[in-house]
């Protein structure tokens, strides 16, 4: 069975994997697995640090060290996000109210951006230290300096450095996981 992006199973297999039926099955059985891996879902921003902006809709996040207080994101080699955070050396992480899921979608195919009304797909934006867009109606962002990056197959895992935080809701409000949607990534 072909993969929704074209390419069949992918290995490697265990032990007696060998036909193309148990091939399909292995892979089917694979993802199921890795999609019950429990996420975060975010929005993450990037900008090259002059005219552009975009943000995006991620779920591969993870705290990596707590001193420095390094932040580390994968991000899909064809996104206009990866070619952002190399130009500018920089991302920001927005936690998404539980009650904002509808954001999710919106930030998961190109961004309408508007630098004069400061606004990306018409949700107001402000800018931190790095300059690296956060969406006003965040709970919390996390504002990023890159530190260092890992080729990790077709994405690339950016490690950030906390360089800002903070609040921009009530520390209670619950933030959007993945099970909180129907969606899934990667798997
Ligand atoms: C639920 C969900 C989770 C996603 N997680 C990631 C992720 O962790 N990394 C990634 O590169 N893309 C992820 N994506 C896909 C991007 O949001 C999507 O490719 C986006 O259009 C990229 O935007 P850009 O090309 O403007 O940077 C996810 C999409 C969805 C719907």
């Amino acid at each position: 069975m072909a993969e929704p992006g074209g390419s069949g199973p992918i290995g490697p297999y265990p032990p007696g994997i060998e036909t193309d039926e148990q091939h399909d099955e292995y892979d089917r059985l694979r993802r199921r697995v890795l999609w019950k891996m429990p996420y975060g879902l975010y929005v993450l921003g990037s900008t090259d640090r002059a005219a552009r902006r975009n943000a995006m809709t991620l779920n591969w996040v993870t705290q990596v060290s707590f001193d420095p207080k390094w932040i580390g994101v994968g991000i899909e080699q064809t996104a206009l996000t990866h070619e952002l955070i190399e130009a500018g050396g920089c991302f920001s992480l927005c936690l998404i109210d539980q009650e904002d899921r509808a954001i999710v979608r919106k930030f998961s195919k190109p961004v309408d951006v508007d630098l004069a009304a400061k606004t990306l797909n018409g949700f107001p934006y402000l800018e931190k230290v790095t300059g690296a867009p956060i969406l006003s109606q965040a709970v919390a962002y996390i504002d990023c300096e890159l530190r260092e990056r890992l080729t990790a197959g077709n994405h690339t895992f950016f490690v950030g450095e906390v360089v800002d935080i903070g609040f921009f809701k009530d520390e209670d409000t619950p933030v959007l996981r993945m099970e909180d949607t129907r969606m899934n990534y990667g798997g």
